[in-house]
């Protein structure tokens, strides 16, 4: 049997450029879908998968997360007055317990390996953890998190969430040499951070959640800038492979949306707004008007 893993990792200390001028006095990670920012989304996955502590590596300018999750007594009592009482428990639903979560900083920008290593004092020397990339959002009947702590639970080692993605993109990902595909499984004998798509061993992705074991955390020790001149989580997962211990990505069932990029988060929102009852008929409508007026005009 492999230990539970409880604790979760999230990196938002990025600067989140992409989404400027936005991100100049809000963290991304606040950025809404619909109405929920993105890191409650993350939040809510990694609770279903069992995840008791929240270890979050922020940065300067990110105090707005910090508040996001504390209690907003105010907002509670006016909600409360008012008889507001689904909003109240929208509200409440968002308060985490005092102590569930911890705040470290990364003083400097120097990558996602380094950004998980700034967490290596909050995790037990024994303990494997899970990673979280607030940028991929995964909507699924059984959320992405959950799926890989089942199928960790059977395979212990590392596992890493995998999708397969257009050759001409690998240069945008981690991507996975596999050793022995086993559908939903694969066993990977490499990993390479970003190649060149003539350089990709495959075009398996690697999306951002990863359940770890306390060895990559003490490879993050020791190892050397990667590509980007960035110290690479992959580098220091790949790490393991050599040392002959296992790696394995893992298909997950869902559908995962970039909101690390513009088009990606407007894909989430029209996704995460039609699936909502409230809004679903309103706003398809409006789509459907909107696309049609502009194929007429074209
Ligand atoms: C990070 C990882 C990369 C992974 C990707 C998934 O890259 O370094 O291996 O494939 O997340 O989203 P980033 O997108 O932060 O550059």
């Amino acid at each position: 049997m492999t230990r539970k893993v409880t604790k979760a990792i999230f990196p938002v200390a990025g600067l989140g450029t992409r989404f400027l001028p936005a991100t100049k006095s809000i963290p991304k990670e606040i950025l809404t879908l619909v109405d929920r920012p993105l890191i409650q989304y993350a939040i809510d996955e990694a609770r279903e998968a069992g995840i008791k502590e929240f270890i979050f590596v922020t940065s300067r300018g990110k105090s707005a997360l910090e508040d996001y999750f504390d209690d907003a007594p105010e907002l509670e009592r006016t909600l409360k007055k008012k008889g507001k009482q689904d909003l109240l428990n929208e509200l409440q639903n968002t308060n985490m317990d005092s102590g569930a979560i911890a705040y470290v900083r990364q003083n400097r920008p120097q990558g996602l390996g380094h950004a998980v290593w700034c967490a290596r004092r909050m995790l037990g020397t024994n303990e494997s953890f899970a990673v979280i990339l607030t940028d991929d959002v995964i909507a699924a009947d059984k959320p992405c998190l959950q799926q890989m702590v089942e199928a960790h639970a059977e395979t212990g080692g590392n596992v890493v969430a995998a999708m397969e993605v257009p050759h001409s993109k690998t240069s945008s990902y981690g991507i996975l040499d596999i050793a022995e595909d086993m559908g939903s499984m694969v066993k990977v004998k490499g990993m390479v951070e970003k190649p060149d798509a003539d350089k990709a061993p495959s075009n398996l992705a690697v999306i951002g959640r990863y359940i770890l074991t306390p060895e990559v955390m003490k490879n993050l020790n020791k190892i050397k800038q990667g590509a980007g001149g960035e110290i690479q989580l992959t580098d220091a997962i790949a790490e393991e492979i050599v040392k002959g211990n296992p790696v394995y990505g893992f298909r997950f069932r869902g559908q995962r949306y970039d909101c690390g990029s513009k088009a990606g988060f407007l894909q989430a929102t029209v996704a995460f707004g039609l699936q909502r009852p409230d809004l679903r008929d309103e706003f398809s409508a409006y789509l459907q008007d909107a696309l049609s007026l502009q194929t007429a005009a074209e």
